[in-house]
């Protein structure tokens, strides 16, 4: 693999949509790349001239999930019988949540900066289970030290689960993942980690962490394709989490006579029924190239464009960077303000005049730039100088309306 801008610039070459936008949006959802959409494709030609279920289908198909068990497992430093299929991170999320025997008056502990794909576990889990939601406020100008005294206070003797992000969607924060995992298994509680920003993004240690359970996705900043994500769960928690939706994987034995053996060891158990194939293709193609990039290169250049960023926004008069500073923060998420400006006209006013992709977020009033390999200074530039002409000349009155009208977040 080629060293420096020569690697970023043939990641860049291997996006299509880079050829025509500045696409700054992979934490929603990331840009398919050439090999990923070749490796779809080849596996989509199979099944069509070959039939699905032929041989060679089968035979590609096993490969092919076992590549994808192997890959995960070395993204994420876990064994690959560690390693479950799912949908996307939600569902990995769920499984876990749901997994646990919550009993009345046991605590959840999450934060205020949770996506609702993890927040809204940790309530059903009050609704449906009596358990206590309780709320750790986290905001991007907190240092890693104030984040864990919060989790201190709120790790109580009842605290039975938490709930957190590494990389909030929200604030792009990294949080303090090894010392709240410490503090919350000195107290008894599993911790459930939504990856959803993180898988391509940030190395991910779990067995160095002594983690319970962690989701990612394929689609946001490995570039795979969506519809599917990753579940890891540590090997001796497997047999005590219980699967919430099951198929044949989740027996070990069963007849038509009403004989039945729950599955309780294998990671498999959580994984229901059928799956697509091409989408794990596309995934495989997407790990491998992460994998061959490099984990902590790619890390290092996200948040080297991070700080670019900030540089470059900071020289705006009217502009606010709302993403953290702090280098044990920052992350890819670039976040700021301007001026009185919506952030949704905003964005809306940088795809339509200078086509670039970015996303505003409601929580936060501030528009935000995920910022991967395959983006360069250029892409920061051109949006920078967009946002000083909005500040100067004012937005257009056909974006408000189009803003009205289209996507939202
Ligand atoms: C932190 C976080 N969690 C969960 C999700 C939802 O991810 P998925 O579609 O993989 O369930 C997102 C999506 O933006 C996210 O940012």
């Amino acid at each position: 693999m080629a060293d420096g801008q020569e690697r970023w610039a043939h990641m860049r070459a291997s996006m299509p949509v880079m050829r025509r936008y500045a696409y700054m949006n992979c934490g929603w959802s990331g840009p398919l790349s050439d090999a990923v959409v070749d490796a779809m494709r080849r596996r989509i030609e199979l099944e069509t001239w070959e039939g699905p279920v032929a041989r060679t289908a089968m035979d590609d198909k096993a490969a092919t999930t076992a590549r994808l068990r192997e890959l995960t497992a070395r993204m994420m430093n876990a064994d690959v019988d560690e390693i479950a299929l799912t949908g996307n991170t939600t569902e990995g999320v769920n499984i876990a949540v749901n997994g646990v025997d919550l009993k009345p008056g046991d605590r959840v502990v999450t934060t205020t900066a949770e996506h609702g794909g993890g927040l809204i576990p940790a309530y059903w889990a009050r609704e449906r289970r009596g358990a206590e939601v309780s709320l750790v406020t986290v905001d991007p100008d907190d240092g890693h030290g104030a984040i864990l005294e919060r989790f201190d206070q709120a790790l109580d003797d009842r605290a039975r689960m938490v709930i957190l992000s590494e990389i909030t969607y929200s604030t792009g924060q990294l949080l303090p993942l090894r010392q709240i995992t410490e503090m919350a298994h000195a107290r008894g509680a599993t911790v459930i980690v939504d990856g959803a920003q993180t898988a391509g993004h940030v190395p991910i240690d779990v067995r160095g962490l002594g983690i319970d359970a962690y989701a990612v996705p394929s689609h946001k900043w490995l570039c795979g394709p969506d519809g599917i994500g990753m579940l890891y769960v540590r090997r001796d928690r497997i047999a005590d989490l219980d699967p919430v939706k099951v198929s044949m994987r989740a027996a070990s034995l069963y007849d038509f006579e009403g004989n039945f053996a729950p599955e309780r060891d294998k990671v498999t158990k959580f994984e229901v029924s059928t799956m697509s194939t091409p989408t794990m293709a596309g995934t495989v193609a997407a790990l491998d190239a992460y994998l061959e990039t490099g984990v902590q290169e790619t890390w290092d250049r996200v948040r080297a464009l991070c700080r670019y960023a900030e540089g470059r926004f900071d020289r705006i008069p009217g502009v606010e960077v709302a993403s953290p500073r702090a280098e044990e923060s920052r992350t890819g998420l670039f976040l700021f303000r301007a001026g009185n400006l919506d952030p949704v006209i905003l964005t809306a006013y940088l795809y339509g005049d200078g086509d670039i992709v970015v996303r505003s977020v409601r929580e936060r009033a501030a528009v935000r730039l995920s910022l991967h390999i395959y983006n360069n200074e250029a892409d920061i530039d051109r949006t920078a100088e967009l946002v000083e002409r909005a500040l100067t000349e004012g937005i257009p009155r056909s974006y408000v309306d189009a803003a009205a009208h289209g996507p939202r977040e």
